[in-house]
C-alpha cells in the first residue's frame, strides 16, 4: 500500500469541507488530514481536529482562534487571520491542499499552494474566476484537480485526448428553483426559496449563484482557464436531472459524457485518488431505473448573471474580478434580506459597466480591484 496523501483542508466547516472528511473518514490508510482551516465556526473545526488528530488549524477570525487554542491540546498548532489559513497551504508536510474557501478569499490560498509545490484540488472556483492568470501560471500538468463535479467530468473526458481533437465544452447546469419562470416572476421571490436548490445541498453562496445562473457563468471562466478553451467552444446546457456533469465534443463529431450520482463526494474522491479510482461512496446510478434525461437552452433573459459573467470572462483582465466581487456584496445582501433576487443582476451589470478592465498584475491588484467593486455594489444597493 502506498504512502497516505496528507492534505490540508481549507473550508474544512462548510459544504465541500465537510464532505471531504467523510471522503478521509472512508480511508484512513490513504487519505490523512494534516491541517484544518475555516474562518470563524470554532466549535465545529475543534470537533473536526479531535476526531482526525488533526496536527495544525487556523481561523480567519481572531476571537474564534482563541477559542479553538483554549479547547485544543497544547500540541496542536492554532493560526490566527487570513495570513495563517494561506500559511497551511505551503507547510511542507501536506501533499495536496484542498481549496474549499467560499468567494475571493480563496486566492491566495491556491496562489500560495501551487507555488509552494502542492498538489491544488480546488473547489473555490473564485480562484480561478478572479485570478485565473495568475493561478494557471503556477499550476504545471498534473498539479490542479478540479473539484466542482462539471470540471471534474471535462478534465476525466479530456484524459488521454489532444487538445486539438476538442472543439466544444458542454457545460451542464441544473437551471437550479427556478427554470422555466420568467424574470418578472422572480422579482418577489425569497431567500428560502431560493435555496431551496431541486438537486444539491450546497453552501449558501454557490446556491444562490445557482438560482442566478451565475454559477454556471462563473463555471464557464473556470473552464476557459483549466481547459484552455475559448468562450465560443463553451456552450451552456441546462439539463435538470444533473445526470450528465457535462460532455466534450471532438472534431470527428464523437461526445464523451461523464454521468454519475449527484454526490460531490465523488469528485471530491477522484481529486484525491488521481490517477487512481477509489470505491464509490454510495451506489451507482442504475439506468433502468433513471427515467428521461432533458437538455434545453439557458433562457438569458430570465437569467442574466449567465451572460453578465461570460462577459467578463471575454473581456478578461480585471474584469472578472470586478464582476464577482459585486455579485459576492448582491448575494451577501439578498442572503441577509436586505436586497431583492433580481437586485443581483441589476448590481452586478452596474460595477461591470464602471469598471474599466486593465490586465492582471498580482494577487495585490486583484484584491484592489476586489475591494473597489464591492464599495461600489455596496453603494448600488
Ligand atoms: N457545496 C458544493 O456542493 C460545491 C460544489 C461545487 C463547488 N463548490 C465551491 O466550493 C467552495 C466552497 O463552497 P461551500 O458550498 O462548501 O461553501 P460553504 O458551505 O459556505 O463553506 C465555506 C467554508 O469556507 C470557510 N471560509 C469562508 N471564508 C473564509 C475566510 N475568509 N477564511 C477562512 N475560511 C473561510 C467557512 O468557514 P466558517 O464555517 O467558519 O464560516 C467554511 O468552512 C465555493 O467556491 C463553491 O463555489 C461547492
Amino acid at each position: 500500500m502506498s504512502t497516505p496523501v496528507r492534505i490540508a483542508l481549507l473550508g474544512s466547516t462548510g459544504s465541500i469541507g465537510r464532505q471531504a472528511l467523510q471522503v478521509a473518514e472512508r480511508f484512513p490508510d490513504r487519505i490523512r488530514v494534516a491541517a484544518l482551516a475555516a474562518n470563524a465556526n470554532d466549535t465545529l473545526l475543534v470537533e473536526q481536529a479531535l476526531a482526525f488528530g488533526v496536527p495544525a488549524v487556523a481561523l480567519a477570525d481572531e476571537a474564534a482562534a482563541s477559542r479553538a487554542r483554549r479547547a485544543l491540546p497544547d500540541a496542536v498548532e492554532v493560526g490566527t487571520g487570513g495570513a495563517a489559513v494561506v500559511g497551511l497551504a505551503e507547510r511542507p508536510d501536506i501533499d495536496v491542499v484542498l481549496n474549499a474557501l467560499v468567494g475571493a478569499a480563496g486566492l491566495r490560498a491556491s496562489v500560495a499552494a501551487l507555488t509552494a509545490g502542492r498538489r491544488l484540488a480546488l473547489a473555490n472556483k473564485e480562484s480561478l474566476v478572479v485570478g485565473g492568470d495568475l493561478v494557471m501560471r503556477h499550476a504545471t500538468s498534473g498539479r490542479l484537480l478540479p473539484v466542482d463535479s462539471e470540471h471534474s467530468a471535462i478534465f476525466q473526458c479530456l484524459e488521454g485526448e489532444p487538445r486539438e481533437a476538442v472543439s466544444r465544452i458542454w457545460l451542464t447546469a441544473s437551471g437550479g428553483p427556478f427554470w422555466g419562470r420568467s424574470r418578472s416572476s422572480m422579482s418577489g421571490v425569497t431567500v428560502e426559496e431560493a435555496l431551496a436548490h431541486p438537486r444539491w445541498t450546497m453552501g449558501p453562496k454557490i446556491t444562490i449563484d445557482s438560482a442566478t445562473l451565475m454559477n454556471k457563468g462563473l463555471e464557464a471562466i473556470e473552464a476557459h482557464f483549466l481547459f484552455d478553451v475559448g468562450y465560443d467552444e463553451i456552450t451552456v446546457v441546462i439539463h435538470p436531472q444533473s445526470c450528465v456533469h457535462s460532455m466534450v465534443e471532438f472534431a470527428d463529431g464523437s461526445v464523451k459524457a461523464h454521468l454519475g450520482a449527484t454526490d460531490m463526494r465523488i469528485p471530491i474522491q477522484y481529486a484525491l485518488s488521481y490517477p487512481e479510482r477509489w470505491g464509490a461512496p454510495l451506489p451507482p446510478v442504475d439506468f433502468r431505473t433513471l427515467g428521461s434525461l432533458e437538455f434545453d437552452a439557458p433562457d438569458t433573459d430570465a437569467f442574466p448573471c449567465l451572460e453578465l459573467a461570460i462577459a467578463a470572462g471575454r473581456v478578461g483582465g480585471t474584469m472578472p474580478a470586478a464582476m464577482n466581487a459585486a455579485n459576492e456584496i448582491a448575494v451577501g445582501a439578498f442572503l441577509d434580506g436586505a436586497a431583492a433576487f433580481l437586485d443581483i443582476p441589476r448590481v452586478v451589470e452596474h460595477v461591470m459597466t464602471r469598471h474599466d478592465p486593465v490586465p492582471l498584475e498580482s494577487v495585490e491588484h486583484v484584491e484592489a480591484v476586489d475591494e473597489w467593486a464591492r464599495s461600489a455594489a455596496r453603494a448600488a444597493l
